[in-house]
């Protein structure tokens, strides 16, 4: 039967806030602060209209506001879109339509399963040897680079068993036309370095099943998927900019790495995805005009702004790119068999560690030279059309192990007054709201967890 017909086993569910769903692990979520951001925004416009959330991330925030407005997210990643549009535009299911959906991402891996059956039965191995102590060929897996670093790099294949396992994965592979498929893409691409091959397998069906879903579905299943990978992903903080390294810098191994492993890897992949699906199928029915697109914010701000009647925006404030850190879940959304970064180690070029996309997305709110340039781009943008705009700030305090901001809080509020007709501070944290006057900004700030900019056209 088509996934298209699973849209009649599903069933609407109440209206209401949906309050504390956070969709994925995801530095810097805005979700503690939705109704401190939320009471700014109605105070700005009090109109209720429209709001564009400019940087949408996960869309916690969006999915605050749309019990209350119209919203319209944009961000220039694609599996922010797809979250935004699962949450803002939720299809309730039923427990049997969660049911078929299992059944089916189940049915769609037996192809796949059988290629990777060599590197999974390796990987299973070695992973019960080191809880038993011995930690060599675990240590080897995490070592080593994915299977399209072999397959399409011709970076050559260790004389071992974990080679033998990898050569064997490749042939089959081949042999069933899936070497550049799309349906194994997680699984050449991150299997055993962000996931267990076994997992990654099934983060592929999961992605057929949503692909081959009508419309209506699409964006859920495959929001779904992205949160399964979150949960699942056998990483320190849940990110995908650093695989798990198993030897500290002066090469020994690192103590509890067996456990680490063991932990995430063993998690069963089917139940984690059967949880989100009820996750997202139990989250309220909204009214339908809510809006996800994928867009840079000046392209996002000049086609859907003419049509809001306010603007929330938050930004990146450090060098580090969101891009360097959910690149897989892009890459899971996008399907696309990407080029992958190269470093060069000991003179040799290979594939980056991180297996990052090439054309990873370059914010310029994450470039010193040009942040500034982006801000006035906002602010000057967003005034055009008359809307008022409330912008979150993470300060940075010493030691709480972020990188400092790109842009100072000053260089901010100086450039929103250069456009707007009165710029308020307050800082929040989380619970208390404190109002900061702009000669105390700098002192006051250092304590505190988030700071919202007001300002009112
Ligand atoms: C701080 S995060 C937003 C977090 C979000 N408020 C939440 O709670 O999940 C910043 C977001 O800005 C997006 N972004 C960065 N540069 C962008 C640009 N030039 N245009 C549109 N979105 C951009 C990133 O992809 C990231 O999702």
């Amino acid at each position: 039967m088509g996934a298209a017909l699973l849209f009649s086993e599903f069933e609407e569910v109440a209206t209401g806030r949906a309050s504390g769903f956070r969709p994925i692990y995801y530095l810097g979520c805005k979700a503690a602060f939705a109704a401190a951001i939320k009471s700014a925004i109605d105070e700005v416009d009090p109109s209720g209209g429209r709001a564009l959330d400019l940087f949408a991330g996960t869309g916690v925030v969006a999915t605050y506001l749309a019990a209350d407005r119209d919203v319209t997210t944009v961000d220039v990643q694609e599996y922010s879109r797809v979250l935004c549009s699962a949450a803002l535009r939720p299809v309730g299911v039923s427990l049997g339509g969660i049911e078929k959906s299992c059944e089916r991402v189940v049915a769609a891996r037996w192809q796949a399963a059988w290629c990777f059956e060599p590197v999974v039965a390796f990987e299973e191995e070695v992973i019960v040897d080191a809880m038993k102590g011995d930690v060599c060929g675990l240590i080897e897996l995490l070592e080593s680079p994915p299977l399209i670093a072999f397959s399409d790099e011709g970076q050559r294949v260790p004389d071992s068993r974990l080679g033998c396992a990898i050569e064997e994965t490749i042939s089959r592979l081949t042999t069933t036309g899936l070497s550049k498929s799309e349906g194994t893409l997680v699984a050449r691409s991150f299997g055993g370095v962000y996931f267990s091959f076994k997992q990654a397998v099934v983060l592929d069906a999961a992605l057929s099943v949503a692909q081959a879903a009508g419309e209506e579905l699409q964006d859920m299943l495959t929001a779904a998927t992205l949160s399964t990978a979150s949960t699942l992903v056998n990483t320190v903080g849940k990110q995908f900019a650093q695989p798990i390294q198993p030897r500290t810098r002066s090469g020994i191994v690192k103590p509890g790495l067996a456990k680490t492993v063991y932990r995430d890897r063993s998690l069963d992949s089917i139940d984690v995805y059967r949880g989100w699906l009820k996750k997202y199928s139990e989250l309220p029915c909204t009214n339908g005009r809510h809006q996800a697109v994928r867009s840079e914010y000046v392209d996002g701000l000049l086609k859907h702004g003419p049509n809001c009647s306010v603007v929330y925006a938050d930004p990146p404030y450090t060098r580090d790119h969101y891009s360097r850190f959910y690149h897989v879940l892009e890459t899971m959304c996008l399907r696309d068999n990407p080029s992958t970064s190269r470093v060069v180690k000991g003179g040799a070029s290979m594939m980056s560690r991180g297996v990052y996309r090439e054309d990873r997305h370059q914010s310029p709110f994450c470039i010193r030279s040009i942040a500034p340039m982006a801000f006035e781009a906002l602010f000057s943008r967003a005034r055009q059309f008359d809307l008022p705009l409330v912008l979150s700030y993470s300060p940075h305090q010493e030691g709480d192990g972020t990188h400092p901001r790109v842009v100072s809080m000053k260089q901010i509020v100086d450039l929103a007054e250069r456009h707007y007709r009165r710029v308020e501070t307050r800082a929040v944290d989380g619970v208390k709201h404190n109002q900061l006057n702009r000669n105390g900004l700098k002192l006051k700030m250092r304590d505190q967890a988030e700071v919202i900019v007001k300002c009112f056209v």
